[in-house]
């Protein structure tokens, strides 16, 4: 088990609040490999931005463990001499096992996504994570509603949060930050993205606790905007740097097609890929 006391990173705790005081919003960028991170964190670090490293359950599963990442995003902090306040996530935890697992791995945050389950059920399930937490100074975001898209086979199915309920549950759970599902989806949407802006707002005048947007991909710059003026202050992206990244490599082997050297092929994707965080940060208002 790693003790946080002696880890690289930290909580979202700070960085969410002071994101919600300053009206801006604080990146989500999820992870898949080594290179992912690193890259991720020398652009965070070159603009001076906290971040958070997201990591879902699927890519834990391919990068080979919690503690895999735990270790890997550790030395790179270390080892690049980072300055800013790196936050290591797990994504859309599926059951208190799965977050208790990340947490001894050293994960300074998780996300229990119960938001399937039943209320009373989704509450009973981030009591526990939320009780194993906080004593080793984790913090918990949890959902409600249902964020649409294309994982579980959910389609395009939303169910919007409703204020009565993220009142109730957060008072019950004690959870750090909330995602209320208004209308995003994860993954590319099909025509115009419709957030719940009032419910939002409505949200953020009656919870103390940083709201949490996820499905950054595809969200006109306004709408993100509009978003944090509502009380977003964390902003959930994956998808977008995936097809960014995947243009750039593309490109580079159709132009190249007797390179090998696997550093070269996934390198092809760091200009492009951090070029889009620049562009990101700055429409969070991170910087
Ligand atoms: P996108 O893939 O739509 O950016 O969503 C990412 C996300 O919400 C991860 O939790």
């Amino acid at each position: 088990m790693i003790i946080l006391g002696d880890s690289m990173l930290v909580n979202s705790k700070n960085m969410l609040e002071k994101a919600r005081l300053g009206g801006y919003a604080i990146p989500h960028f999820n992870i898949n490999n080594l290179e992912w991170a690193k890259y991720i964190l020398e652009e965070c670090e070159a603009l001076k931005v906290p971040v958070i490293l997201g990591v879902s359950e699927g890519a834990k599963r391919y990068m080979g463990g919690y503690h895999v990442i735990s270790y890997f995003v550790q030395g790179l902090i270390k080892d690049l001499n980072l300055t800013i306040p790196v936050c290591l996530h797990l994504d859309h935890g599926s059951s208190v096992e799965s977050c208790k697992e990340a947490i001894d791995a050293g994960f300074s945050s998780v996300m229990i996504d119960a938001s399937k389950y039943s209320l009373e059920e989704n509450i009973k399930m981030t009591q526990e994570v939320v009780t194993y937490a906080h004593p080793r100074g984790v913090t918990v975001e949890a959902e409600l509603g249902r964020v649409g898209g294309e994982e579980d086979g959910m389609a395009d199915a939303v169910y919007y949060a409703k204020l009565e309920e993220c009142i109730f549950f957060s008072q019950q759970t004690g959870i750090d930050s909330l995602a209320p599902a208004l209308g995003s989806v994860h993954g590319f949407y099909k025509g115009e993205p419709h957030l719940q802006f009032e419910t939002m707002k409505a949200i953020r005048d009656k919870l103390s606790i940083p709201l949490v947007l996820h499905g950054g991909t595809g969200i006109p710059s306004d709408q993100i905007k509009k978003a944090i003026s509502c009380g977003i202050t964390k902003i959930n992206v994956n998808t977008d740097l995936q097809s960014v990244w995947s243009n750039a490599v593309r490109e580079y082997l159709d132009n190249d097609k007797l390179v090998y050297d696997p550093r070269k092929v996934i390198g092809s994707g760091e200009r492009a890929l951090k070029e889009r965080i620049q562009e990101m940060v700055s429409m969070f208002g991170t910087r």
